[in-house]
Order: C-alpha cells, then structure tokens, then sequence
C-alpha cells in the first residue's frame, strides 16, 4: 500500500524536480509561530536521530544490498537534516540530541546484528510513523498561507520518507515476521512516537 499525500499536484511538482538541492526551499526569514517551532524541533530531533539509524547499520552491517541501503538512505536523511535547519535557529534545538543520537544509532544497530531483514522491517515500522508525523504538519500548514515555503519543504521529505519506506517493503519481501520481530517494531513505533512528544517540549 502507498500512502497518498495531502499534498495537490501542484505543490508536488515545486519539490520533486532532480538535483542536488531537491526541497531546499529558502526560509525567508518568516517569523514562526511558537507551535510550528515545536513540531520543528521534533522534525529535527528525528532527523537527527535518522542519521544516527544509519550509522548503527552502516556499523555492524556486512551485506552488501543492506549496506547500500543504508548509505543511499543517509545522504538523504542528512539532507533533509540540511532542510530542516534552514528554518529552525539552533537555539531552538531539542536539548536532548545525545539522547535522540544514542536511541537512533541502537535502531539501527540492534537489527543490524540480527540480519537484513530485521533492518528493512524496522526501517518501515519508523518511516510509516514518520510520513504520518509529516503528514499532520502539512495539513496544519495548509491553513497558513505565508507558510507555504515551509509546507513545500516538509513535504519534500515526506515524499523521500515514503520512498524509503517501499524500499524497505521491497527489500524485506513476504517472509512471514516472527514474534519478536513485530514486538520489535512496535517498540520502535511506540518509541518514535515518545520521542516526538518529548522532543516537542525539551
Ligand atoms: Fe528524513
Ligand atoms: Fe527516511
């Protein structure tokens, strides 16, 4: 299943023409209101900790299509990072960025040592979790039309995000998943999920 976007088709086409600089949108120096500098900070936080899924991969992974994944999947999510910053001061930053590194570097690792398809399951269990988390951003935005630059902007992540989540199907395939393997996932959507309220305060 594809999730659609709330996006219509011409916001999609602003943030998916090829390049190095896809979805660096300027921020224009707008003055943010103090929920959207909260969810930000959130975006950050998660972006911050997605780097850090892919270097707890890249760490301990020895297959060579896992490995590639990952890699793929880190020069984006470091640009998203770049993205994201852009709009949110760094005085505004999670205060618990080691916490949100630590927590990202073990999911990745922790299924990195069990093997690539643990990896691919726990990539779709955070990806789908992360495009919903994008997806009420955006529809909130919608209503604010001086914030449009920042809409395009999250939704050019969104967009990479839902791609890297059907990589993830795709590479995972129709084996049957054990027990401790949905337990897993859940813990890591549960997590994701604690995380964003935390990082939305502190
Ligand atoms: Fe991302
Ligand atoms: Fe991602």
């Amino acid at each position: 299943m594809r999730f659609t976007s709330e996006a219509n088709p011409g916001d999609l086409t602003h943030v998916t023409t090829s390049g190095s600089d896809r979805g660096v949108i300027s921020n224009s120096s707008v003055k943010l209101p103090q929920n959207v500098l909260a969810d930000l900070r959130t975006d950050h936080a998660g972006e911050v900790g997605a780097i850090q899924i892919y270097q707890g991969v890249l760490f301990f992974a020895r297959d060579p299509a896992l490995r590639a994944f990952a890699a793929k999947h880190l020069v984006t999510e470091r640009r998203h990072l770049r993205n994201i910053e852009l709009w949110l001061p760094s005085s505004h930053y999670s205060r618990l960025l080691p916490v949100w590194r630590l927590a990202g570097f073990l999911t990745g690792a922790v299924p990195a040592l069990i093997g690539p398809k643990a990896v691919y399951a726990t990539i779709e269990a955070v990806e789908t979790f992360v495009y919903r988390h994008y997806n009420e951003q955006i529809q909130t935005l919608a209503s604010i039309p001086s914030l449009k630059s920042l809409r395009l902007t999250l939704l050019s992540c969104q967009i990479d995000e839902e791609t890297h989540r059907e990589e993830a199907v795709i590479a995972f395939g129709s084996v049957k998943r054990d027990i401790l393997l949905r337990a897993w996932c859940a813990i890591v959507a549960a997590g994701s999920a604690a995380a964003v309220t935390v990082s939305r305060i502190v």
